[in-house]
C-alpha cells in the first residue's frame, strides 16, 4: 500500500473468506491499538487507534500486514476461496485537487514486499519484479493518479492487479 505525499487512515477493517464451514475465517479490527499487524516503513499507530500508513514525507511507501498466513486455497481440491473485505479509509493529497498515488489492499505469499518502490509502484513492485508471474501478488489498488506506462483508465480508479500494475480489470470509482 502506499504512496507520496499521502496521508491514510484506516480505522476498521474485516476480512472475511468462506468456502464451506470448515474453511470459513474471518477477522475484524475496530481500530488497530491492541492488534499485532506487522507494520514497515512509515506504517504506525497513531496514539487514538488509527493505522497511517504514510505520512507528509514524499517518495515513501508504508505496509501494514495482518501477522499470520491467511488460507485462500481449499487443501483437500485446491479450489481459492471466496473472500470478501471492508475497510474505511481516508486518502489525504497535499493539494486537494492533485491526487497522491493510492492505497492498496493486497495478498502476499511473504508478509512484506521488500523492494517495491513508491510513488506509481504504489509500495507494491519496482521495475524490475512488475508483471512477473513469480510474485504471486494479487492486490486491488484504490489509485488517485493517471499512470500512462500502466494504461490507467483515469486518475480515480479502482484496478484488479494480478503480479503487476498493470490491472487486469478496473473501473473509475464511484467516489
Ligand atoms: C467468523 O468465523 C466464526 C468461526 O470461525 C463463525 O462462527 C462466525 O460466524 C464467522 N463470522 C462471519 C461474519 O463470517
Ligand atoms: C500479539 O502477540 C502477542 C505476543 O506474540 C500475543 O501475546 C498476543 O496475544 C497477540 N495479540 C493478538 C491480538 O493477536
Ligand atoms: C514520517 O515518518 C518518518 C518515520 O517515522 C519520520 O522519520 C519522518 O520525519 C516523518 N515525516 C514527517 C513529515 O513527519
Ligand atoms: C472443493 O471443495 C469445496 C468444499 O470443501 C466445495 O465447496 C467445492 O465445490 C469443491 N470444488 C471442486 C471443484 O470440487
Ligand atoms: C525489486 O523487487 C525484487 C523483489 O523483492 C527484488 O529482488 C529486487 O532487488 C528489486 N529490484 C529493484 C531494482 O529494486
Ligand atoms: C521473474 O522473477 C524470477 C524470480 O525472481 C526471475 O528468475 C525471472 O528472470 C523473472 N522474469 C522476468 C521476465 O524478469
Amino acid at each position: 500500500m502506499l504512496f507520496r505525499i499521502v496521508l491514510v487512515v484506516r480505522v476498521l477493517s474485516s476480512l472475511a473468506i468462506a468456502a464451506s464451514q470448515e474453511l470459513n475465517f474471518n477477522f475484524t479490527y475496530s481500530g488497530f491499538r491492541s492488534t499485532n499487524l506487522s507494520l514497515d516503513g512509515l506504517a504506525e499507530l497513531t496514539s487514538n487507534g488509527l493505522l497511517r500508513l504514510t505520512n507528509e514525507t514524499k517518495q515513501r511507501t508504508g505496509h501494514a500486514f495482518y501477522p499470520n498466513p491467511v488460507t485462500f486455497k481449499n487443501s483437500i481440491n485446491s479450489t481459492a476461496l471466496t473472500f470478501s473485505t471492508t475497510f474505511v479509509f481516508a486518502i489525504i493529497p497535499e493539494y486537494a485537487t492533485l491526487g497522491s498515488h493510492g492505497i492498496a489492499f493486497v495478498i502476499a505469499p511473504t508478509r512484506g514486499l521488500p523492494g517495491a518502490l513508491p510513488s506509481q509502484y504504489l509500495g507494491l513492485f519496482n521495475e524490475t519484479n512488475n508483471g512477473n508471474q513469480t510474485n504471486h501478488v494479487v492486490a486491488v489498488e484504490l489509485d488517485t493518479i493517471y499512470s500512462s506506462e500502466f494504461n490507467d483508465i483515469n486518475d480515480n480508479h479502482v484496478g484488479i492487479d494480478i503480479n503487476g500494475l498493470e490491472s487486469g480489470r478496473s473501473a473509475s470509482a464511484g467516489y
